[in-house]
């Protein structure tokens, strides 16, 4: 069957009314520029719903910068192949002023958890998101939404919003894909040279190395330290955070002992772009 393309939200509306209330569905909210980090999510959704419901929307109100929103990488055409190749049911993607209609984008705390790392490098960001996640939530009403790990922090504002609005879904964290070099797959490595991309293993290499030096018992402080001097020996420059955090709340890791997943988080501007990365574990 083929795809079915939806360009905007009372068409949408009309088309989820009509679906049968015992309908699954699974929801791939994305920005475009699909990669095959993307295309799991897809597949993930698939095993899980009778329906895959993926959206693309570049959502200007999240960018912090004018020029990152800009450069985002769009490519309409080639996603929607890529969806049909993935068995994608239906492709929902808006215009802007179909999403934005009111004068006021409203305000979301999400206290400590927007206070650190991409929150504080990327100050409205996590606003912005959760404003556009409520929306296509809202109009697509899924069972499950798929999210990737790469973006934890956003997942545990997502998760924290989820249950603050109380969204009647479940949300699902996917595995990061990576290439064959270690490169984490992101909509904007499509800017990166084919140098940068090897030169860019850097970043899993120093949270590997940290993960490791925690498993192995030492301090959360020594990983760091290695971890930050391995990277910094390897690119010239320090990287803007080097963090070890529990992985669903993001609060700093400090060596006690626990069951709870881990995390090692890294962001750092590399070449025309700034990357961010993180190691899921267990102690
Ligand atoms: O992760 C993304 O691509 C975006 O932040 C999302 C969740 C689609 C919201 O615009």
């Amino acid at each position: 069957m083929s795809m079915q393309v939806i360009r905007s939200v009372s068409a949408f509306k009309n088309f989820r009314s009509a679906l049968a209330s015992s309908t699954k569905i699974g929801f791939v909210p994305t920005m475009g520029a699909l990669h095959e980090g993307h295309l799991s999510l897809i597949k993930q959704a698939k095993d899980k719903s009778d329906l895959v419901i993926c959206s693309i929307f570049v959502n200007p109100i999240q960018f912090t910068n004018a020029s990152d929103l800009k450069k985002y990488p769009r490519n309409l055409e080639k996603d929607i192949d890529l969806l049909q190749n993935a068995n994608c049911d239906i492709l929902f993607a808006p215009e802007s002023e179909d999403i934005y209609q009111e004068k006021h984008v409203l305000t979301f705390k999400f206290g400590e958890l927007e206070n650190t790392m991409e929150g504080t490098s990327r100050p409205g960001h996590f606003n912005g998101v959760a404003t556009v996640v409520s929306k296509l939530f809202n109009i697509v009403k899924p069972n499950f939404a798929f999210f990737g790990q790469k973006d934890l922090q956003q997942v545990a504002v997502i998760k924290d919003l989820v249950k603050a609005l109380s969204f009647d879904l479940e949300i699902v964290r996917c595995k990061t894909l990576r290439n064959e070099e270690g490169l984490a797959l992101s909509s904007r490595n499509a800017r990166l040279s084919k140098t940068e991309k090897k030169e860019a293993l850097v970043f899993f290499q120093t949270i590997q190395l940290a993960a490791e030096i925690i498993k192995n018992g030492g301090a959360v402080n020594a990983a760091i330290g290695q971890a930050s001097y391995f990277f910094k020996e390897k690119t010239g420059f320090e990287p803007e955070y080097l963090k070890v955090v529990f992985a669903d709340t993001l609060v700093d890791y400090k060596n006690e002992k626990t069951q709870e997943e881990l995390a090692v988080c890294i962001a750092a501007p590399f070449g025309p772009v700034r990357l961010i990365d993180n190691l899921v574990f267990n102690v």
